[in-house]
């Protein structure tokens, strides 16, 4: 079975105080997790640390950046290193999040290069895609997002695809408290696998875990989870309340 992962994207939010409450709550619960289940808790920079040591021997609970510099090292004020993220044990990083995207000019060939430095490093790279909604309005979505993941993803070899987690993140349901129907999001989910399936096969796209991102709570989030396609979320505001995420992390598949 893929595995099926409830991820937290903490943004930029909660003092260091706050944060260590926060994981402490959800810690507290000892939710269990099973085999292909994994919870991953994308917390700011200056957290990495505290949070890393936090899961520190807790099975399938883990810490990733939020971003990192497509540059390996050198004079970059203010950026931060794949090869500094993995000095801290920490093991996934997300990548393309709509917000750098649309902020920080992030571009596809640009995700590419932050790609390769990160399965270099032998870490994981959660890719985030998705379209505005001018682009939904106009029924583009497919092809757009297409786009978006053979421009970054798809010169790696197939040893290297395998390893990736993909977020498709609608950016019209991104904080908008409008999440894509469950229909909506496994339409979108089955076009990205068979994308990835034209290009290295089924087998390949079969193992890829596919999250969803926009508006997932406590309350839709088992319905969204229980899509053929959709291997678990990524999680924004409901990833700031303990109960909020507790019950995301329990409405991932069996
Ligand atoms: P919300 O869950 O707040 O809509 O944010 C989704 C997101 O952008 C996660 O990366």
């Amino acid at each position: 079975m893929r595995n099926k992962i409830a991820a937290a994207n903490w943004k930029m939010n909660l003092t260091l105080t706050e944060g260590e409450k926060l994981l402490d709550e959800i810690l507290k619960e000892n939710i269990e997790l099973i085999e292909h289940q994994q919870a991953i808790f994308a917390v700011p920079f200056p957290y990495l640390q505290f949070a890393q040591k936090k899961v520190l021997g807790r099975k399938n609970y883990f810490i990733s950046a939020q971003d990192c510099s497509d540059k390996k090292s050198g004079a970059y004020t203010g950026e931060v290193s794949v090869d500094m993220i993995a000095s801290l044990q920490i093991t996934h990083v997300i990548i393309g999040h709509s917000e750098r995207r649309a902020y920080f000019n992030e571009s596809n060939s640009m995700l590419a290069d932050k790609i390769n430095l990160i399965l270099e490093k032998g870490l994981i790279p959660i890719f985030c895609c998705g379209e505005s909604l001018e682009i939904r309005e106009s029924g583009k979505q497919n092809e757009f997002v297409a786009k978006q993941m053979s421009e970054s993803l798809f010169h790696l070899q197939p040893g290297q695809i395998e390893k990736i987690i993909i977020a498709y993140e609608p950016i019209w349901a991104i904080g908008t408290g409008k999440t894509a129907t469950t229909l909506e999001a496994q339409d979108m989910h089955g076009h990205l696998r068979t994308t990835l399936a034209r290009q290295y096969g089924d087998k390949i796209a079969d193992e890829i875990s596919i999250l969803y991102g926009g508006s997932v709570k406590g309350n839709n989030a088992m319905e969204l989870f229980s899509q053929p396609d959709v291997d678990g979320g990524l999680v924004g505001g409901a990833s700031l309340n303990a109960q909020e995420f507790c019950t995301i992390i329990k409405s991932l598949p069996k």
